[in-house]
């Protein structure tokens, strides 16, 4: 595991924008999991303004989302796949169809699970996996006591998780009881991680990652030993401080 300790919101924000970009030199055609949250918003900022300043390329790389409320199709504000559009993914060099989004209002749940895992195949699996940390250790929505062998799944959303999702939304948004996510199983498989940590109330979950243990009720842990995990955290949370 690399792990590096930032100072401000901007030296996290601007070291995954590094990360990122450092991949892309180096793999332009790379398929990316992308995380939604407070956490990557600077993140994506930096990207599209290292786009639109001709310093990085974007319309190789292919694009997937990590999660998605069930219920709540792309279209819906709400939704993982708008947040995504809005901060990221409308960036004018990123092609259509270089962009796979779950729909979280499919009729089918079960069925768009399939079809995300099998898109994800079909582009030769993830080259990157960003991620946030939920407080209770979850990656993307794999709570605690998570399976972590599967693919895209249906998962019930922890109250904890309910409420601190809740937060972003001023306009009475009910955040659905289930979620739809990458499984860890697939998480692990990709060949980068790039773990996001901000915030005081990750403090716990990132002590358990650095603690090396795997723990099924800390589901980070299951990136413990994984051979190409960067983790980038604020400094604020590095144990002692
Ligand atoms: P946050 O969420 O970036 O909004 O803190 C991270 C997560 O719950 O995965």
């Amino acid at each position: 595991m690399q792990l590096e300790w930032t100072d401000s919101g901007e030296a996290f924000a601007d070291r995954a924008a590094s990360y990122v970009a450092g991949l892309l030199a180096e793999t332009p055609a790379a398929v990316i999991a992308l995380p939604t949250g407070s956490t990557p918003v600077g993140l994506y900022g930096r990207l599209r303004a290292l786009a639109s300043a001709g310093k990085v390329a974007l319309s190789s790389a292919r694009y997937v989302n990590l999660d998605e409320y069930v219920g709540v199709g792309p279209a819906d504000p709400h939704s993982f796949a708008a947040f995504l559009r809005r901060h990221f993914l409308d960036a004018p060099d990123i092609p259509a169809d270089h962009i796979r989004l779950l729909r979280g209002d499919a009729p089918d749940i079960a069925a768009e699970a399939a079809a995300h895992d099998a898109a994800v195949a079909a582009w030769g699996g993830l080259d990157l996996a960003i991620l946030g940390l939920g407080g209770n250790g979850h990656i993307a929505f794999n709570e605690p006591g998570t399976r972590w062998d599967a693919g895209t799944h249906v998962v019930p959303l922890t109250e904890a998780t309910r409420a601190a999702n809740a937060a972003y939304f001023a306009d009475g948004f009910v955040v659905p009881s289930h979620g739809l996510t990458m499984g860890i199983g697939m998480i692990r498989a990709a060949r980068r991680v790039l773990l996001m940590v901000s915030g005081r109330a990750k403090a716990e979950a990132l002590g358990a990652l650095l603690a090396g243990e795997p723990d099924r009720d800390w589901p980070v842990t299951a990136l413990c030993g994984h051979p190409a995990l960067t983790v980038v955290a604020d400094a604020a949370l590095r144990p002692g401080r």
